[in-house]
């Protein structure tokens, strides 16, 4: 059965497009029924619009408390027929509001091989510490900022004349990979969270192709 799914961005929307563009190629098996971003010139809005699917934006600003914002949120996704939620670039944290209703299906994410590096410029942490494997996270969504338990991961390697642009540009190519990847194993129905640990069926053990993923890509996003 067809995921149905609701985005939120706030920014550029290049995860989102990679969502896009996987299940135009019938290789993600999503419905997104709705993309909504909480600034006005996120560009992942045009990306959806152009899509043709259907979009909201809801401006943090106009809402005296968090969770107001995040109720509205709720009632636009829901209204939407949206059963499960990606965050792709969302700078905001989510209160119980927007996760109970949500609970155990919101996912993220994160530029960096979480724990290491949570939080705000992730890539910049990244090149500044000198790490020599960077990465990127899907994990679940709980009320700690970059936290939840963590479906998969992918590592690339950061050289010594890397910066942020540099790094960043490497860690989002994987992101573009696994994200997709992720709600595909979610929309398969092979992805179940057991306390910190997420168990995804049928995963390989080992790595065959290229990316250095755990668990490993499937065909077609190992490609
Ligand atoms: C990505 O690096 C993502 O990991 C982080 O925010 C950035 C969003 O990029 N959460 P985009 O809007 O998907 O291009």
């Amino acid at each position: 059965m067809s995921l149905a799914l609701g985005v939120l961005v706030s920014g550029s929307g290049s995860n989102l497009q990679a969502i896009l563009d996987r299940v135009r190629e019938g290789s993600l098996d999503a419905d997104i029924r709705v993309v909504i971003a909480n600034r006005a010139d996120a560009l992942g809005l045009e990306r959806a619009r152009e899509a043709g699917i259907p979009t909201a934006c809801v401006l943090h600003a106009d809402f005296p408390r968090r969770e107001d914002f995040d109720r509205e949120l709720v009632r636009l996704l829901r209204q939407a027929g949206v059963e499960w939620v990606a965050l792709a670039g969302f700078m905001r944290i989510l209160t119980p509001e927007f996760l109970t209703p949500f609970a155990g299906r919101v996912v993220n994410i994160h530029p960096a091989l979480l724990p290491a590096c949570a939080g705000l410029h992730a890539q910049r942490q990244q090149a500044e510490h000198g790490v020599r494997l960077a990465g990127c996270t899907v994990h679940f969504v709980d009320e700690q900022m970059d936290h939840g338990p963590i479906v998969i991961q992918a590592a690339v390697p950061a050289f010594a004349d890397d910066d942020e642009a540099s790094l960043g540009a490497r860690i989002l190519d994987m992101e573009h990979r696994i994200y997709p990847q992720a709600l595909q194993w979610i929309a398969e129905g092979r992805v179940r969270v057991n306390g910190r640990q997420v168990v995804v069926n049928g995963v390989a053990r080992t790595f065959t192709g290229p990316h250095w993923t755990n668990p490993p890509l499937e065909p077609p996003f190992d490609r």
